[in-house]
């Protein structure tokens, strides 16, 4: 049992422990670089931007620091901002002059997304990716149209204390699932005559991937992809873009239309159809939570799949950074990685123009 060539452990705990195996050794600088899995490109992500027709100068978003909503005079200047950092694509969010029962400054072909992106296509090499939603349209804040008695039935199961879950339950409230389709449609194809390179569906309508795949091949568009938000859940880490986009439903929540946290199979399920609906791309959201669904989409499928890791996981590092509890640069690359790792192909985050600007 000498010091040199000895598998055995020399010292006193472990005396005969077989210490073959030192992982450590690939841990060196050099070596470390060499057999890395995961490496992180500006060419995976995707920055959101936010354009706002209600301002005329750029706005902070309060709960997302470091991000705001500009107006449409100033988004070739932001996007030319991302793509200094070497980000290659961007995710248009809209804030509409006005709102109606309908969501109509959606589809509208002076809307705020349209003219944005008739101006960023026009005078940049961004790759555009449109989100395509009726919630900051509409005056209640839900993704489709609602049915007619939606807002009465919710109120009396609120205060019907026999309701399991009360408010919280969708039940008594209906977003009409076939008459929202044609609205994201067309919404989905003014985008693209605007100059969208790409369509991302996020309201959580059964068959929107199917109606604006066959709207957008209708109008000539064959050759532009869907990014279905396939897997997208009910969640709290929504919070702070909501105030971003103005989005929040005004009574109500989501649960009747997007998904239960508590389900993994089901993701399965919404992708298989998504996929046989045409989406190039499938989605999970939000990313972090959910990196057993963003691995469990990997390994099912073939296609590339994209994770968008949302505005409360940037915000909560964000948060805790400014406290000084932890490093929010180290820890949002981290996070980033991870969702790469569990394999994600795109990544949407926050955190784009950062991680970029710090890649070597
Ligand atoms: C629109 C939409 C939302 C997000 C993206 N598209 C809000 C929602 O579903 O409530 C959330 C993005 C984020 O939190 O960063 N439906």
């Amino acid at each position: 049992r000498g010091a040199f060539g000895s598998h055995k452990r020399a010292g006193a705990v472990g005396r005969d422990m077989d210490m073959t195996r030192r992982p450590r050794r690939l841990r060196r600088d050099g070596v470390r670089g060499l057999v890395s899995e995961t490496t992180l490109n500006a060419s995976d992500l995707i920055a959101p931007v936010f354009v706002d027709a209600t301002t005329e100068a750029r706005v902070p978003i309060e709960s997302m620091p470091g991000h705001e909503r500009v107006p449409v005079s100033e988004a070739v200047a932001r996007v030319e901002e991302v793509l200094a950092t070497g980000v290659e694509a961007v995710i248009v969010f809209g804030v509409p002059e006005s709102k109606d029962e309908r969501g109509s400054r959606a589809w509208a072909e002076d809307g705020v997304v349209q003219e944005a992106v008739r101006r960023i296509t026009a005078e940049t090499d961004a790759y555009v990716i449109t989100d395509v939603c009726l919630c900051e349209y509409t005056e209640h804040g839900h993704c489709g149209v609602l049915a007619s008695d939606a807002r009465e039935n919710w109120e009396e199961r609120r205060s019907d204390p026999g309701v399991a879950g009360g408010a919280r339950t969708g039940g008594g409230l209906t977003v009409k699932n076939d008459e929202t389709l044609d609205l994201l449609a067309r919404t989905a194809v003014s985008h693209v005559e605007a100059g969208a390179d790409m369509v991302a569906p996020s309201s959580m309508a059964d068959g929107q991937v199917g109606a604006l795949r066959a709207a957008l091949d209708e109008a000539g568009h064959e050759n532009v992809p869907v990014m279905a938000y396939a897997v997208k859940y009910e969640s709290a880490f929504y919070g702070p873009f909501r105030d971003a986009a103005d989005g929040a439903p005004a009574f109500g929540d989501r649960r009747h239309y997007q998904m239960d946290p508590a389900n993994g199979r089901e993701a399965m399920r919404m992708a298989e159809r998504d996929a046989a609906e045409g989406a190039d791309v499938l989605m999970v959201k939000p990313a972090l939570p959910y990196l057993d669904v963003v691995a469990d989409v990997r390994r099912e499928f073939d296609h590339p799949v994209a994770a968008y890791n949302v505005s409360g996981e940037y915000a909560m590092l964000k948060a805790a950074g400014e406290k000084g509890w932890l490093d929010a640069t180290e820890s949002a690359y981290e996070s980033v990685l991870s969702i790469k790792r569990a394999g994600a192909d795109l990544i949407i985050t926050y955190f784009a123009e950062d991680i970029a600007r710090s890649l070597p």
